[in-house]
């Protein structure tokens, strides 16, 4: 039933490649390469592909479908996460856009819907368009297939105004993909690698992550917080804070290791956690046994951690179990002189 290799094993094999950061050959691009063909946003409104959402940008690209039920949810996820810590430049200097690989199925509505699950502010388009003109972009960024199902799992970083171009993994550490995007803008650089602020301690909030801990907690970190908190709300999915005692055991494994399994078998709990989450559906991620089983005891045991934690007196509880939220709210990476 599933072709090729599992999500994990995709991930693994990117992370591999790419270990820490930008990855290939950057080149120039510019007015006379892209199509400035017309293409639709999620809202509806139609834009000039190269005028209105390349020139003069520094842009994130990625490549999705909204009936992806593996990456791309996952890979959109990474995004919301990058977008939150550049707040500061979103939709000012820098833009995100999201190409649909399927433009004979994503209509706007379903950008749109699809869209609103990972975020609602300014500085994200999704786009879908004319089925050849849509494929015209996709290949002009490195994306030829036509089966929107082989599209490649990268994004795009570029800076039309400096012509610089680079591909990197939304698998990447989202803090070096988040410098790698801030790092396409020359006043960014140069104020960042000035002499004053190069011992700014721009990373420190991700320095003390004591990932080794437990092996769940690494697998939750790169593939479920893009989603998940523990604790601090729901995000693109339900915060997951006492699923262990909420939830069935059994429910539970079939619902990390294999969701879609249980969408198609119409489970009661699902179908309303569907209707809470519109737009976007808990992807098949690969899960193994063991993976599962690591992942659950993590989340049983950060659970305990946190009820502990708001068992004790006011002053002790400060931002304790960040990394197993990964809600960076802190993400400032602005290094000022
Ligand atoms: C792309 C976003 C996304 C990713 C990544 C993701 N989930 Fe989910 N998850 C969801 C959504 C959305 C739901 C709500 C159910 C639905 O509509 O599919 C959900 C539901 C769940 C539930 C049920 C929660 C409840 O209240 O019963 C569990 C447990 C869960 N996810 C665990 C995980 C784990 C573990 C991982 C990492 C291996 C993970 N999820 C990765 C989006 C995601």
């Amino acid at each position: 039933m599933k072709r090729g290799p599992t999500v994990l094993m995709v991930i693994t094999a990117i992370l591999f490649t790419l270990c820490g950061g930008v990855a290939g050959a950057s080149s120039r691009w510019g007015k006379d390469y892209f199509p400035n063909t017309e293409v639709i946003t999620q809202d509806g409104q139609k834009v000039h592909f190269y005028d209105d959402l390349i020139k003069g940008k520094i842009v994130l690209i990625s490549f999705i479908f909204t009936s992806c039920t593996d990456l791309c949810p996952l890979t959109t996820a990474r995004i919301t996460q990058i977008v939150e810590r550049i707040q500061d430049q979103i939709g000012k200097k820098i833009f995100v856009i999201s190409i649909t690989v399927d433009p004979e199925n994503d209509t706007p509505e379903k950008l749109k819907t699809f869209a609103d699950a990972f975020y609602k502010g300014p500085g994200w388009t999704f786009i879908t368009g004319k089925p050849d003109e849509i494929r015209a972009i996709n290949s002009k960024l490195g994306n030829k297939s036509d089966v929107a199902t082989d599209h490649r799992n990268e994004i795009v970083l570029g800076n039309d105004s400096t012509g610089e171009w680079a591909r990197n993994s939304p698998f990447a550490d989202i803090e070096n993909i988040e410098l790698a995007i801030r790092d396409m803008d020359p006043a960014w650089r140069e104020a960042y690698f000035a002499p004053a602020t190069v011992l700014a301690p721009a990373t420190a909030n991700y320095q003390g992550l004591k990932v080794e801990r437990e092996p769940g907690q690494i697998l939750f970190k790169k593939i479920c917080a893009p989603c998940h908190t523990v604790g601090v709300g729901d995000r693109i999915g339900p915060d997951l804070l006492d699923v262990t005692t909420r939830r069935d055991q059994q429910w539970l494994q079939r619902m990390i290791i294999n969701p879609a399994k249980l969408r198609a078998e119409k489970d009661p709990t699902l179908a309303a956690l569907d209707a809470k989450f519109k737009g976007v559906r808990m992807p098949n991620l690969g899960m193994s046994p063991t993976d599962t089983a690591d992942l659950i005891s993590y989340l049983s045991k950060i659970s305990a951690e946190i009820a502990d934690l708001r068992a004790q007196p006011e002053a002790t509880h400060v931002h304790h179990h960040e990394d197993a939220t990964a809600h960076h709210d802190h993400g400032s990476m602005d290094a000022k002189p």
